[in-house]
């Protein structure tokens, strides 16, 4: 087999590299390792940027997350037991969308077979060859039988744990990397949202973040150990924790309770390689950085990645040469690193810190109340959130 860009990968960053490359008229082959039910079904982030939202409005993707996406202009920040609002449409003009990563992934899965461009799911056994030739390729393996696929350029999009980032020889990649002394419990609730908005709250018994996908669905973490036994959390637990957690001065938790539907702990991690290049292969989405999510940054990331690396292949395509294939990865680690630097910070601003000391606790808490009630702070926190311009638009 033959194609022009090999993309290992069917996520938002794979799924939507191969969707701007079609409309570009590049031929594109995505490969995936899973069933497509399993990467239908994964829930994940939940929160896309106004910029996400105008690039997969402007490249035909807009239909369903229009009529189902719940528009925020705001996110509250609760701390000492009371709630702040930081009015991000006011502050910045522009608004976040809940709309969840596997219905992102749904409908880019739904646009690509429609356009009749090759998808193979179940791909096993993948591995990226001759990197620094001009015919680098892919072998795996697929109904029992080797395959192998020359292309002209590769772009390794299967995330942390996937092949790309080790088909680059050791010493070539400097990593950056923080991990974090606590995860996330996450739950999925056929029940109410506890607000119209996210709520995000700092309290001595640690941090706790109400989100939703949809007005029927709540979406809730809990900041736990990174060990931590999921069978020692029964319902009523989760539930005690988060009315505790999410509780006003006067006692009373917005937190509305209903049959939990999914639950999972999520490690925090912040990790970054660079360059995300060696030779043909070209590194976009979680595959070469992962943040904590406290930002909501993981998803809007890899997109933001894949819109300036479809450009610079377009451009290479079109024989402007390999320029913008060769500052791919110095232009989207700019944004990425602002990224890990807001995800880090909020980490920090409103998580426990085990044996922090009561000095750290005071400052953060000083911190809070600064970004609540200074205009410059929380401008700061909000055009971050909101997500900084692309580099790039389609
Ligand atoms: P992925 O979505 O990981 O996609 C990579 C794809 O490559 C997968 O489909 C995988 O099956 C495939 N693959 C892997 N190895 C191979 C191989 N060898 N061959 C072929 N295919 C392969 N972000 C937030 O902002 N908020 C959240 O609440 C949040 N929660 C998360 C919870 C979990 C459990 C995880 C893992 C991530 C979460 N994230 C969250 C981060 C966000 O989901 C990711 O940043 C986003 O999925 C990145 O997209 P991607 O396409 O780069 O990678
Ligand atoms: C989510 O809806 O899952 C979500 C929203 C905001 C975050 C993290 C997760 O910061």
């Amino acid at each position: 087999m033959r194609t022009q860009v090999g993309i290992v990968g069917a996520g938002p960053a794979g799924l939507l590299l191969g969707h701007l490359l079609h409309r570009a008229g590049i031929e594109t082959v995505v490969l995936e390792v899973r069933p497509r039910a399993h990467v239908e079904a994964r829930i994940r982030a939940g929160l896309l940027e106004q910029g996400t939202v105008d690039v997969l409005t402007a490249t035909g993707l807009g239909d369903r997350l229009h009529r189902e996406g719940l528009v925020h202009e705001g996110i509250e920040l609760r701390f000492d037991g009371e709630g702040h609002r930081i009015d991000l449409a006011g502050l910045t003009g522009k608004r976040v969308t809940i709309y969840g990563q596997q219905e992102v992934v749904k409908d880019l899965i739904a646009a690509r077979l429609a356009a009749g461009a090759p998808l193979l799911f179940e791909a096993e056994g993948l591995a990226a060859q001759d990197l620094d030739t001009e015919r680098p390729r892919l072998t795996f393996r697929q109904d029992g039988r080797e395959q192998v696929l020359d292309c002209d350029i590769l772009a390794g999009c299967d995330g942390f744990h996937g092949i790309c980032r080790d088909a680059i020889p050791a010493g070539l990649l400097r990593t950056y990397e923080r991990i974090y002394p606590f995860a996330w419990l996450g739950i999925l609730a056929a029940a109410p949202p506890a607000s119209h908005e996210l709520i995000y709250a700092r309290h001595e018994r640690g941090f706790a973040l109400a989100t939703m996908r949809s007005n029927s669905l709540a979406r809730h973490y809990l900041q736990c150990r990174p060990e931590e036994d999921l069978a020692a959390w029964s319902d009523d637990r989760i539930w005690a924790e988060l009315h505790a957690r999410m509780a006003g001065r006067d006692g009373a938790s917005p937190i509305k309770e209903g049959p939990i539907l999914q639950r999972g702990v999520t490690a925090m991690r912040s990790f970054v390689v660079e360059p995300m290049r060696q030779g043909r292969l070209f590194l976009a989405g979680d595959a070469a950085h992962i943040v904590p999510p406290t930002g909501a940054k993981g998803m809007n990331l890899a997109v933001a990645d894949v819109v300036v690396l479809a450009r610079a292949i377009e451009a290479w395509h079109r024989g402007r040469g390999m320029a913008l294939l060769d500052a791919y990865s110095s232009t989207a680690l700019r944004r990425i690193w602002k990224a890990q630097r807001f995800s880090w910070w909020m980490t920090s601003l409103l998580h426990r810190f085990d044996g922090g000391d009561p000095f750290e606790h005071k400052v953060q808490l000083a911190e809070l109340d600064y970004i609540c009630r200074s205009a410059a702070g929380a401008l700061t926190l909000a055009e971050n959130y909101v997500g900084l311009p692309l580099e790039a638009a389609p």
